[in-house]
């Protein structure tokens, strides 16, 4: 999709952060938000060695944060071409509303986890691991809201623990 500015929203160990790294051209950066600096910090070495450290521009904090510190500035809206969530599934929707202010038209989010271990179809009283049950309902809401939401087209890949690829349309 020739992205060149994009945002992700989490690190952990960089897998994400790096494949989107190597993606982008030589002038492309990646704001990469993580809430533990020791996490980007772990992928680093990685990125060095792939050649794209100096592509990557951590900032340190809640993603919730770091996005409307994005919103700030006037020159940041509509201005990233794609975009990845892959942390607190808790507030995925209140993602949503600040990162389609920031993605462009035709741009593209992902938002990585959205068949949630298939929990997303299981029956309410189904048995499953308290983490999977407590994740559930936001899961299920985001779902929901980007299925609702008519300025996007949104494709669920079904690819292990499913990741929800939202194209802007308007
Ligand atoms: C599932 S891991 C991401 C894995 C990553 N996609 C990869 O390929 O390695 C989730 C990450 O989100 C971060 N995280 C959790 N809550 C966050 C928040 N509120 N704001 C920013 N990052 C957060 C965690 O520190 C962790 O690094």
């Amino acid at each position: 999709m020739n992205a060149k500015n994009t945002i992700e929203v989490e690190i952990y160990i960089g897998y994400s952060l790096l494949s989107t790294a190597l993606a982008l051209p030589d002038d492309g950066k990646v704001i990469a938000m993580d809430i533990h600096r020791k996490n980007f910090e772990l992928g680093y070495p990685s990125m060095e060695q792939a050649g794209v450290a100096q592509k990557i521009d951590f900032r340190e904090g809640p993603g919730l944060d770091t996005s409307d510190a994005l919103l700030l500035e006037e020159k940041n809206h509509g201005f990233f071409d794609f975009i990845f969530v892959d942390a607190d599934k808790d507030n995925y929707v209140n993602y949503h509303e600040r990162l389609m202010k920031l993605i462009k038209v035709g741009g593209m989010i992902g938002y990585d986890n959205t068949l949630w271990n298939g929990a997303v179809g299981a029956a309410d009283d189904e048995v499953l691991p308290k983490y999977v049950r407590y994740y559930k309902e936001y899961v299920c809401n985001i779902n929901n809201v980007l299925a609702s939401d008519p300025r996007i087209e949104i494709s669920q890949v079904p690819v292990s623990n499913g990741t929800a690829l939202c194209r802007i349309i308007m």
